[in-house]
């Protein structure tokens, strides 16, 4: 069972118990996947469950609007705009750059944690969740600044009671300079991935990290289902290699790589 009291449940139950129950109080736990596979439903879930528990939440949206954000909420059954109302969430719409309160007008890092501040000073005293949806695009025009900039949130942020949940986009091509950065501090590493198989979209979570978490090392299947949200499915028996690409394919690649390096 889950250690009452120091995790945070994220919202989905198949999750947590992969996690010994939640994601420990203070950690900022890293989400990356490719477009579509999960991250902004599983933040929106995480959130919820914020919600549910109490805890101050924060919801930074920055690839969607706000209004995108409430309604894909609802089509799960969540009212982000009660919790709003009620002055138990706070959504911070970082795309539509409005000159409201709870709008940042560009994506600028130290504005980022300003804004998490005030929200924090607005919504009171207590444990507090923020989502980044996503934390990589305060550096898509600054790569290299990736980590020096997660390391700075995680610094002024564990001192005001947040357990954070941060998106990482992550595109093949740009795995190198985007996918680092949140994962080389994160205390833990959630991975959703998608591929397609027999026509069909299949997604999936693999638990890459979970410091003081005897966390899972399997992967498993995961579905988003209407008027619920995501669900994990359970674990895949095949092995992981079976879920890339197929073997020929793959000697291909690595054909052609042997050769162009050769050219090189
Ligand atoms: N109401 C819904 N019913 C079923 N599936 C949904 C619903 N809303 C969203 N989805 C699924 O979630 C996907 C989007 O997932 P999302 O978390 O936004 O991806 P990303 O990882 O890019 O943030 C959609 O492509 C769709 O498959
Ligand atoms: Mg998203």
């Amino acid at each position: 069972m889950a250690p009452e009291g120091d995790r945070l449940r994220t919202g989905v139950k198949g999750i947590d118990e992969l996690i010994e129950g939640g994601v420990p109080e203070g950690f900022l736990v890293a989400v990356t996947g490719e477009p579509g596979c999960g991250k902004t439903v599983f933040s929106i879930h995480f959130i919820n469950q914020g919600i549910l528990d109490g805890d101050k939440c924060i919801y930074i949206t920055t690839e969607e609007s706000r209004e995108s954000i409430m309604k894909q909420a609802s089509q799960f059954g969540m009212n982000f705009e009660r919790a709003v109302n009620e002055g138990r969430l706070i959504i911070v719409d970082a795309l539509m750059g409005r000159e409201d309160q709870w709008s940042l007008k560009s994506l600028d890092m130290e504005a980022l944690v300003e804004k998490i501040i005030e929200a924090k000073k607005e919504l009171g005293y207590g444990r507090a969740r923020v989502a980044i949806d996503s934390l990589s695009a305060f550096w898509l025009d600054r790569p290299a600044m990736a980590r020096r900039y997660s390391y700075y949130l995680k610094k002024v942020l564990s001192k005001w009671n947040f357990t954070i949940l941060a998106v990482s986009q992550y595109a093949i091509t740009t795995a190198e300079s985007f996918g680092w950065g949140i994962e080389h501090i994160a205390d833990g590493i959630i991975r959703f991935r998608r591929i397609l198989r027999g026509g069909e979209l299949r997604r999936f979570v693999i638990i890459e990290k979970m410091r003081q978490t005897n966390h899972s090392r399997y992967l498993h299947e995961i579905d988003i289902k209407p008027g619920v949200g995501l669900v994990v499915l359970g674990r895949v028996e095949r092995r992981v290699e079976d879920y890339k690409l197929p073997p020929d394919v793959t000697r291909r690649i690595l054909e052609s790589r042997r050769k162009t390096g050769e050219i090189l």
